[in-house]
């Protein structure tokens, strides 16, 4: 998955626009932008347009992002949810793996008690938005095979640092949110589960996106997240393996199958390893599952 669309989980409008976004997922909000007040509602509306959405034709992929354990309606949001099956619950100021296994539990009683097969909801988990999480983003590994990706957010973060802001004047993450970034990075290929880049909120600067999503490529990010549908055209570009990507890969493994055994091979004067074997392959699953 590419680009992951954030939506009110109040507003039957922006859920029925979302369907034609062209994003590859959906995440229904039941979090932060659901004021206290209409916590009960999103929930209802959430339920009721999942049911008939997830009968669509070729529908994207649709994720419920719950409040976080500290808020003491996790188990209210995933009682309204879980019975109407969403692919996935998006899982916010997660704290390490420890979290995630709370999360898995919680999700696992509803499935049984709905009916569902074990497993049948993933998670994605939001691993930078507290200060002690930043010291666990390590841990996520094996912690449930829910888990399906790892993303971060520099807002909640930021609030909870008591920082004046998270970018700098040109729009570049200051220090804290790159290592909060980098973190998330790295947590995620330790749990060998898919790295999603945070939001871009500045949603009417085309430029400010691309260049962002082409630095969040090139550092390992396969997917990023957005808050306007405006968003995903430039994302769902930017994250599609181009042609000559899948050509050199190609290259890789065609070099490796000639050469049975070889731990390194040489193409066009540059070397490659196992570990660019292994990058090549995933490549080609992404370039295969974005068609
Ligand atoms: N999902 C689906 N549709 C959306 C949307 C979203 N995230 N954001 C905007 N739209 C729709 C609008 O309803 C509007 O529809 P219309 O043309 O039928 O009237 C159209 O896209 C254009 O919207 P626009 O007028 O440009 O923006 P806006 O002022 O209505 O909304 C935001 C701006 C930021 C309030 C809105 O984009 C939003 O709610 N984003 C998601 C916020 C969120 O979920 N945050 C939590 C994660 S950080
Ligand atoms: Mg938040």
């Amino acid at each position: 998955m590419r680009s992951f669309l954030f939506i009110p989980g109040d507003s039957p409008k922006k859920l029925d626009k979302g369907m034609g976004s062209g994003a590859d997922a959906l995440l229904l909000d039941l979090e932060d932008s659901i004021s206290p007040q209409r916590k009960a509602e999103a929930r209802a509306t959430t339920a009721a347009f999942l049911k008939d959405a997830r009968t669509a034709k070729d529908r994207p992929r649709l994720y419920v992002r719950i409040n976080g354990l500290a808020t003491g309606l996790t188990d209210a949001d995933l009682d309204a949810v879980v019975a109407v099956h969403p692919d996935g619950i998006m899982f916010p100021k997660a704290e390490g793996g420890a979290a995630v296994m709370h999360c898995d539990a919680k999700i696992a009683a509803r499935e049984a008690i709905h009916g569902l097969p074990d497993g049948a909801l993933d998670i994605i988990a939001i691993a930078t938005e507290t200060a002690a999480a930043l010291f666990l983003a390590g841990t996520y590994a094996g912690s449930s095979k829910r888990l399906k990706g790892l993303t971060w957010g520099a807002e909640d973060l930021s609030v909870e640092l008591g920082a004046e802001a998270n970018r700098d004047r040109e729009g570049n993450f200051l220090a804290p949110y790159q290592l909060a970034r980098s973190l998330c990075l790295a947590g995620a290929a330790a749990a060998q589960v898919q790295a999603i880049d945070t939001v871009y909120v500045d949603f009417r600067n085309d430029t400010g996106l691309r260049r962002e999503c082409e630095e969040a490529r090139r550092d390992g990010f396969t997917g990023k997240m957005a808050i306007h549908p405006a968003q995903i055209e430039a994302i769902n570009e930017v994250f599609t393996p181009t042609a000559e990507a899948i050509k050199r890969a190609e290259a890789v493994i065609a070099a490796f199958a000639a050469n049975p055994g070889a731990g390194t091979v040489g193409i066009g004067g540059m070397m490659y390893d196992r570990p660019h074997l292994e990058r090549a392959r995933q490549l080609l699953a992404r370039a295969k599952a974005n068609k």
